[in-house]
């Protein structure tokens, strides 16, 4: 069965001012909550990480890290290779659909990065996705993840709603045909990763998340 791939080539470049634009530095600084518990890293996987502006800093941060990127996007990962060029000798790219292929590693990664990714999979591509990120994984390797939520309470509403309103954007922008936020904590426990620090911003709407890879 052929899958359709969301197509964020023609958003790759004003992808940046449309974020700014929406909801200004908060999807950065969801991004970036984590970064300081990353710095001992040392060869990390990162998925659709867009344009690098995440992975620039990471391996700015961490002079030791070595990564590989992929990302179902050409032109997000030619803006992510100028981005990350001082660091040119420590990052690999690969262009692939991550439902299907996910980079090949002599070396376990001990870290994964996925900001905003997983929200764009449906909850059986994600459980599909934890399975098969697993075993490329050493022992208490370390997983960030950022994405939005819903929130109970009082915001549940409008927080529903926006969230539909972005999953709408992006449907008629790249052809998404993902409509709803997956569960990706129960696929990521179920699968033996702890959850080691969470961060709820902008009023619950954002989670930034540390999980850990379970040594036993
Ligand atoms: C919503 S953007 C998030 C970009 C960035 N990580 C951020 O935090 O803003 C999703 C990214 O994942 C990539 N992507 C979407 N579906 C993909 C897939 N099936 N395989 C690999 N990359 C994919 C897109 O090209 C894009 O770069």
């Amino acid at each position: 069965m052929t899958r359709q791939l969301a197509d964020f080539d023609w958003i790759a470049r004003p992808y940046r001012v449309l974020e700014y634009l929406t909801l200004g530095r908060m999807l950065e600084r969801t991004r970036e909550y984590f970064l300081p518990l990353l710095r001992d890293s040392t060869h990390a996987l990162v998925i659709g990480d867009g344009d690098g502006r995440f992975l620039a800093k990471l391996l700015h941060a961490n002079p030791r890290l070595r990564a590989t990127a992929t990302d179902s996007s050409a032109t997000m990962l030619e803006l992510l290779c100028r981005r990350c060029n001082p660091f040119a000798g420590r990052l690999q790219t690969q262009q692939s659909d991550a439902r299907l292929t996910l980079p090949h590693t002599d070396r376990p990664y001990d870290l994964v990065v996925t900001h905003f990714f997983l929200d764009c999979l449906k909850q059986d591509e994600l459980l599909d996705l934890v399975q098969r990120v697993k075993p490329l994984l050493a022992p208490c390797a370390l997983w960030v993840v950022s994405d939005f939520r819903i929130p109970a309470g009082s915001l549940y509403l409008p927080a529903w709603l926006y969230v539909r309103g972005l999953y709408l954007c992006f449907r008629i922008l790249t052809g998404l045909r993902t409509t709803r936020l997956p569960d990706h904590a129960s696929a990521m426990r179920d699968a033996g990763f702890v959850c080691i620090g969470r961060k709820y911003l902008l009023a619950g709407l954002l989670a930034a998340e540390i999980w850990q890879n379970d040594a036993a």
